[in-house]
């Protein structure tokens, strides 16, 4: 059994954690940390998370004494404890983007701040299992990736390995409200979010220096690159709507054949004809699906936020970094209708 430490407990993916965690078989929550709630038992906070109710929540991310630390925190926090984290040997995922971009200069220029420790950003590993797997698991610092960018990246890197795209790439994004986090905000609060479709970060999303980073470290040259997130009548969940350029003839079966060879061995993400929604809620996995448009095939790409796009996904990193199967504690089946 390893020791798990959770900061931001009280947001929504301190909760989405908590909850993961609960079914984990190897991994024991001893301390979380929580700004809002400091001094109260998680079992006040969270009734449902029966498994860690005497664990009382701290205020002192300083005292996080444990094998491995959850950041589920906005951005700008956890750089400022990474450092101590990393020095007194506790394992870091990350869940917010401050390790996310290699570079300080477009770190300080995309999120508005300057980064408080640049020095550990070229060790950070990008949390992406089917892709950084392999550095995953001798890493101590996890990048967890933002969810648009999960979705996303799941769908292009393979057709990238492959040279089957080349040219621009439009990203139609669909998002639930917890995307936004638990504090209501002028467009995601539920009187604004729930009878409209809303697009949102214009011009230039964050995601998109993160995606674009990713798959120059993976050796593409991504062509122009649009990508128009929406947020949707829904909780939890994203819909990517992916409409690369194929880089000569191909066809949707081709394609799918493509994504089925390269996530034969990787059990998150599934392929079939149809990729839908309420399968991946609840759970780690992300659907791909491929249908003729047009000149070129379009992608779907659907998972939870909260899961794959991002507490669950944290988890499955954190199964890598302590050697364990990562499909540990992962394998609860979607909500379906
Ligand atoms: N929501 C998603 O779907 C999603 C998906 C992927 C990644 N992310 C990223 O994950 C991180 C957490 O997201 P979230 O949706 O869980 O956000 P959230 O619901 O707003 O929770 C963030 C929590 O961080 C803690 N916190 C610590 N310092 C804070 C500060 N200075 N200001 C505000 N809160 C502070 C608060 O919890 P305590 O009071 O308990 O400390 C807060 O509840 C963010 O960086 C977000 O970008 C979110």
């Amino acid at each position: 059994m390893a020791t798990a430490a959770v900061l931001g407990a009280s947001g929504y993916l301190g909760g989405e954690l908590l909850r993961v965690l609960s079914d984990h078989p190897s991994l024991e929550v001893v301390s979380a940390v929580s700004q809002r709630r400091a001094g109260e038992r998680l079992g006040d906070v969270a009734p449902n998370l029966e498994r860690f109710q005497d664990v009382r929540l701290s205020g002192d991310a300083s005292a996080v004494d444990a094998d491995i630390a959850f950041l589920a925190q906005p951005a700008g926090e956890a750089m400022k404890i990474v450092p101590s984290l990393l020095e007194r040997g506790v394992k870091v995922v990350d869940l917010g983007p401050d390790y996310r971009l290699r570079d300080p200069a477009e770190y300080a220029r995309v999120y508005g701040r300057p980064h408080a420790d640049a020095g550990h950003l070229s060790e950070a590993v990008y949390g992406l299992p089917e892709i950084f797997g392999d550095r995953i698991r001798s890493a101590r610092l996890v990048a967890n990736p933002g969810c648009y960018p999960t979705a996303t990246l799941l769908a292009l890197v393979p057709l990238f390995e492959a040279r089957a795209i080349h040219g621009p790439v439009v990203v139609d994004a669909k998002s639930g409200t917890s995307g936004a986090g638990a504090q209501p905000t002028p467009t995601s609060h539920h009187p604004e979010a729930a009878l409209t479709v809303l697009p949102y970060g214009a011009p230039l999303h964050r995601h998109v220096p993160e995606m674009q980073g990713v798959l120059r470290e993976l050796g593409a040259t991504p062509g122009p690159f649009t990508f128009v997130p929406h947020l949707v009548p829904l909780v939890r969940g994203i819909l990517c709507s992916i409409y690369p350029t194929a880089a000569g003839p191909a066809d949707a079966s081709t394609w799918e054949a493509l994504y089925r060879a390269r996530y034969a061995a990787h059990p998150f993400v599934r392929v079939g004809r149809v990729a839908r929604l309420p399968w991946a809620q609840g759970t780690n996995r992300c659907y791909l699906a491929v249908e003729r448009s047009g000149d070129s095939p379009v992608v779907f790409s659907v998972l939870d936020n909260l899961g794959k796009g991002g507490a669950s996904q944290a988890v499955q990193n954190a199964n890598l970094l302590l050697g364990w199967p990562e499909t540990l504690g992962l394998t609860r089946a979607g909500y379906g209708i």
